[in-house]
């Protein structure tokens, strides 16, 4: 019995340990990576609004044309500025040393950024910079405090502040509404996001689904061969139930005459 909860208790360790963990709450976030269309837009915001800084180096310009379903032609014309060639890998020119002295730190490699980081995290922190005239680039960012990278993408979401402002009440993932009333039950929050109406060049639905797009791309950098392997299973599984028929056919013929 004893060893039963000790082995419990190893088993729970990591659980708790997480549980332990603070941060930001973050919103889940539906990642498809099957869609194309999502992932060819993200591949476009990423090529013209994060490679300046960040590489994909694990990753070649030609695999993601051809995942992606877009023709090489278009993908030189529009997506590599660099002027690789179409089996080049996803670099960039900075050099880490300049880097770092121009941000603090150097903008890491985002092929496998989604492995690391999880989905979640990269969508809320792309949507989490806020205007900071403290910090080198005058913002900040909730899901990552201090962080050196400047808000790239303030010009399609427009300026965020951050504020006090009257919140819905959630407890365990719930929103709470006034029992005797059922009106929403409301609490002032002064850590409360807001983007300035009108500053930027999308709409809040709009910006949240190019963040989506370029996540979704993100993850299927992260893990190229996802694809693959579904693809791959379903042919299994049918290779399964075909052979299925043939060997219940066999048994048959085998059991026969023993019966
Ligand atoms: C002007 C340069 C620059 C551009 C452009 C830029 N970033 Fe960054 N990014 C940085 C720097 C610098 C850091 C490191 C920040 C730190 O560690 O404080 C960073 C960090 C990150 C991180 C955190 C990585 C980690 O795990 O610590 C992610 C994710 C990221 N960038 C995504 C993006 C995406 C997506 C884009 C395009 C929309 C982008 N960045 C555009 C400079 C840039």
């Amino acid at each position: 019995m004893k060893k039963l909860f000790a082995v419990l208790f190893f088993a729970l360790l990591p659980t708790l340990s997480f549980a332990a963990e603070h941060g930001p709450e973050l919103e889940q976030v539906d990642i498809d990576v099957s869609d194309k269309a999502a992932m060819q837009d993200g591949a476009r915001t990423f090529a013209n609004y994060c490679m300046g800084c960040h590489s994909a180096k694990f990753q070649r310009y030609e695999r993601v044309a051809d995942d992606l379903g877009i023709p090489h032609d278009l993908m030189l014309d529009k997506l590599v500025f660099t002027g690789a060639k179409i089996g080049d890998h996803m670099s960039i020119g900075m050099q880490p040393a300049d880097a770092k002295a121009w941000f603090g730190a150097a903008p890491p490699d985002l092929t496998l950024v989604a492995r690391v980081r999880g989905t979640d995290w990269l969508y809320g922190y792309l949507r989490s910079f806020y205007e900071d005239p403290a910090r080198p680039w005058g913002v900040n960012n909730k899901v990552f405090p201090n962080v050196g990278m400047p808000n790239v993408l303030a010009g399609l979401q427009g300026r965020q502040v951050i504020g006090c402002k009257q919140v819905q009440v959630v407890e365990n993932g719930k929103k709470q509404y006034d029992p005797l009333t059922g009106s929403p039950l409301t609490h002032e929050g002064c850590d409360q996001l807001t983007v300035l109406p009108k500053t930027g060049s999308l709409n809040e639905e709009q910006f949240d689904e190019k963040v989506k797009n370029l996540v979704t791309f993100l993850a299927y950098s992260a893990n190229p061969v996802k694809l693959q392997h579904q693809r791959i299973g379903t042919y299994v599984l049918l290779y399964l139930a075909f052979f299925f028929v043939f060997a219940y056919l066999l048994k048959r013929e085998y059991w026969k005459d023993v019966h």
